[in-house]
């Protein structure tokens, strides 16, 4: 049987997530890595795992923050860089949140494919409903926007099978479960560094400045030689699910 455990109700399973789903660029934010220990610290009831005590085993992790929104796409913040700053800022000034954000849902490995995304997504909706938050926004990161760097999140995200559903398998996943489109953000996420650590990150050599296509990169990175500095901008789509 597998459970939805809060961080505050079992911490020690945080320690058992023994997986990795982002590609190495991924897990440098340059704003996401600055607060994200303070979501186990500070928002304990907000980040949980799906666990399988039959095998005893981490199957995945989900993240949430609380937050103001004004239910407008124009009320919004810039992107999850933007989200996590305004839950941070919310809780230290003590106000009311109205709002839920995802922040992530990170499935194991072995695991994907096989639909845990519909309960990790409810989870998050429980938690929204446990503390009477009326709305779960998502910054969805698009799973085949890496096949199309080149392409606008703009039109990416408008793009649809011959059902009428997204084209996107996660965009599709999110609507399937009633989320609604508000807003393509193409910039939500800053990722910087020298150009020897993208080296590293892509496992591609840069050899001049300009804009580079990279493995498993939503949108292309920014060299500049001269600078030192990669620079890189992870495009997502802003979806809100509704909580009773
Ligand atoms: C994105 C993610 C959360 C989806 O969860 P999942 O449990 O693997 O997905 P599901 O089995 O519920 O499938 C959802 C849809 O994606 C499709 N899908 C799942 N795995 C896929 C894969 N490897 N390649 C292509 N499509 C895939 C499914 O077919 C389904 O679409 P459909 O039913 O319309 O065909 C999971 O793959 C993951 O953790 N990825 C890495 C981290 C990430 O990108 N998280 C999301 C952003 S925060």
């Amino acid at each position: 049987m597998s459970d939805l455990m809060t961080h505050a109700e079992r911490p020690d399973l945080g320690d058992r997530v023994d997986f990795n789903v982002w590609p190495a660029y991924n897990t440098h934010g340059d704003v996401l890595n600055r607060y994200w220990e303070r979501l186990y610290d500070d928002f304990p009831e907000f980040q949980f795992v799906l666990y399988d005590e039959d095998e005893d085993v981490v199957l995945a992790e989900g993240h949430t923050i609380p937050c103001t929104w004004d239910g407008t796409p124009d009320g919004l913040p810039a992107g999850i860089d933007g989200m996590i700053e305004l839950g941070v800022a919310l809780r230290e000034e003590g106000r009311e949140p109205n709002a839920l954000s995802a922040m992530a849902i990170e499935i194991r490995p072995s695991a994907q494919g096989g639909g845990l995304s519909r309960a990790m997504l409810e989870g998050m909706r429980e938690i929204g409903r446990r503390h009477a938050l009326g709305a779960l926004l998502a910054p969805v990161r698009p799973s085949w926007k890496e096949r199309y760097p080149l392409t606008p999140i703009e039109r990416y995200a408008r793009w649809t099978r011959e059902d009428g559903l997204p084209f996107d398998p996660w965009i599709r996943t999110h609507v399937r479960l009633g989320g609604e489109i508000l807003r393509p953000e193409p910039r939500s996420m800053r990722i910087s560094g020298t150009v020897a650590e993208w080296e590293a990150w892509t496992e591609m050599a840069f050899p001049e400045s300009g804009e580079y296509v990279f493995p498993q990169g939503l949108a292309p990175v920014a060299v500049d030689r001269e600078e030192d500095l990669g620079l890189y901008f992870e495009p997502n789509l802003w979806m809100v699910h509704r909580v009773e």
